[in-house]
């Protein structure tokens, strides 16, 4: 029975949103409301403050950006939540789309003033593919946006899902007094405290109650009433099953740097927002998360946490079963025993030793370089995960070793990072000395490689730049050899991933366009094809 409530209780969410719509804010918010923290401070506090806990990496704190994302845990009335925050900046990396596969579902913050962003696109694109369900928060409320009724509209076009305003604000900038629920039925009036810090008192009445009427002016008031009415009879039924299926994403409105909106957010995630689900094995297995046997598998591994230690922290996402601090389990991949004794729930640098954790919980493992991405741990030896997918590179360099005496170590160095996935790298078919190349999601990386290939390796870099922008793998059942030049646009190149698959480099979208229109027939993916093309064991 325990396992049961355990499952039942946790959720285990990703916030995604175009850098500055307020996710950082959002997510201290969050822990505000779970009790975390006591107090969120001022905006300025909590940059300091994130620089102490987030962005821990040297280079983080040079550049005074979050490139590498946390799990945070926190309790709010009885439920557990699992969050894991994604690299803020815009040069996000292939870790932002790995997190979106360890997560049940995702919240997506919007600028209300903004509207859909292309990162927040990129992402989503990521999330249909999982079928993950979308819960959208529209932020900013307290100045003025775009109208609510437009920002729907550009929901359902631009990401082509429908969605569900949950709740409606009364007002938006100055105006802006707080929400009404479409399920409930009930109005939400905020105030506002200084710099947010503290829960933001509330009271509740009906929209026919005279404090609603007497608290917003007049003409919001007509207008809001008559968009309800409107949304009531033109729209839709609230249908959780398709919120769950990802076809519709629940909307909610309001002012992270406020708490205006916050608490009801979150109480709808727990309402609405599905327990930790099965996860599809090797050999048409699933497991489901009540199994008895222990499982997960890794979908990120973050050096360097402890500039003192230099070790390594694997996050492994609990899928099934119960993790017990110090268990023995299988590690496919080696094909060894590990013991599991160095477990940690992470907080940007500060860690606490885990005794148990169950389905849907994230560990971090300290694990030198036992692990890899996509790695499965399990105490059933038939169960193997599938994998993580490697996602295309948009950014590639050429990465040189300046000092050939220093051969070793660049190499060593090198192939420690493309294990750890922190690029990729790809051979060129081509007959010039440059034949290799690594790519990235965002371009950040190249400069966290150049980082840590010094600090950890003593190896120094070159780099030259690389003019593709577009990558593709190549269905296996494509010849390679009649990838000829006379058929690849002009700049195109084939070459071939760490597995052997092949691949094509393209200069630009368009140039992918023309390819994809003169030869139908060759088929193409942005991840790699077969499960055996996968990051994993
Ligand atoms: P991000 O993680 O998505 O990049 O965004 P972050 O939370 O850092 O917020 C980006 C900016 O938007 C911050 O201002 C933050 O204060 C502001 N913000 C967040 N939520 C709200 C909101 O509900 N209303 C308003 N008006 N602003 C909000 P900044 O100018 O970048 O930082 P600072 O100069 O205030 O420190």
């Amino acid at each position: 029975m325990k396992a049961q409530d355990e499952i039942q209780r946790r959720r285990t969410v990703a916030i995604i949103s175009h850098p500055d719509a307020g996710k950082t804010t959002l997510t201290e918010k969050f822990l505000l409301y779970g009790g975390a923290v006591q107090e969120a401070g001022a905006v300025r506090a909590r940059k300091n403050q994130r620089a102490a806990t987030s962005d821990w990496m040297e280079l983080e704190q040079q550049r005074g950006i979050s490139i590498t994302s946390t799990v945070l845990q926190f309790d709010f009335e009885g439920f557990r939540m699992n969050l894991l925050d994604t690299p803020g900046h815009q040069d996000f990396s292939e870790d932002t789309y790995r997190i979106l596969t360890a997560v049940d579902s995702v919240i997506m913050v919007i600028d209300g003033a903004k509207g859909i962003e292309a990162q927040t696109l990129k992402l989503f694109e990521v999330c249909r593919k999982r079928g993950i369900p979308i819960f959208t928060f529209v932020n900013k409320l307290d100045r003025p946006t775009r109208e609510p009724l437009d920002l729907l509209d550009e929901l359902e076009k631009v990401l082509n899902i429908g969605a569900y305003p949950v709740n409606w604000p009364l007002g938006t900038g100055f105006e802006f007094k707080g929400v009404y629920d479409r399920l409930d039925k009930k109005v939400h009036l905020f105030e506002r405290t200084t710099g947010g810090a503290y829960k933001a008192p509330e009271s509740v009445a009906n929209i026919e109650d005279q404090i609603v009427a007497d608290t917003l002016p007049p003409h919001v008031y007509s207008q809001v009433v008559e968009e309800i009415e409107m949304l009531d009879i033109a729209g839709e039924d609230f249908n959780h099953a398709e919120v769950l299926s990802g076809k519709i994403t629940p909307v909610f409105f309001g002012s992270a740097m406020n708490n205006f909106g916050v608490e009801l957010l979150l109480d709808a995630i727990f309402q609405y927002a599905p327990v930790p689900g099965m996860y599809p094995a090797l050999g048409e297995k699933v497991v489901k998360p009540e199994d008895s046997a222990f499982s997960g598998f890794v979908f990120k591994i973050q050096a360097n946490m402890d500039p003192r230690h230099r070790d390594r922290i694997a996050f492994l996402r609990i899928c099934s079963g119960k993790f017990e601090k110090n268990m023995q389990v299988h590690h496919p991949k080696s094909g060894k025993k590990v013991r599991l004794s160095s477990a940690h729930t992470v907080f940007g640098q500060e860690r606490e030793s885990v005794e148990e954790a169950w389905p849907g919980d994230v560990i971090g493992l300290i694990s030198n370089d036992k692990f890899g991405i996509g790695d499965t741990l399990t105490s059933d030896s038939k169960i193997i995960y599938q994998g993580i997918p490697y996602f295309a590179p948009e950014h590639f360099i050429y990465l040189n070793n300046p000092n050939p005496s220093n051969y070793k170590r660049f190499r060593d160095g090198l192939e420690q990072l493309l294990q750890e996935g922190v690029v990729q790298g790809f051979d060129l078919n081509t007959h010039s000395q440059n034949n290799f190349v690594i790519g990235a999601v965002g371009p950040l990386q190249f400069d966290v490689v150049k980082h840590r290939m010094k600090s950890e390796y003593n190896a120094d870099t070159e780099s030259l730049p690389a003019n593709w922008s577009v990558l593709r793998w190549v269905h296996p059942d494509v010849d390679p050899a009649t990838l000829t030049r006379d058929i690849l646009p002009v700049g195109a190149i084939t070459a071939t991933d760490r597995l052997g698959n092949t691949v094509i480099l393209f200069s630009n979208a368009w140039s992918l366009g023309l390819f994809k229109d003169k030869h139908p027939q060759i088929a193409l993916s942005d991840t790699p094809f077969r499960k055996e093309m996968m990051a994993q064991t």
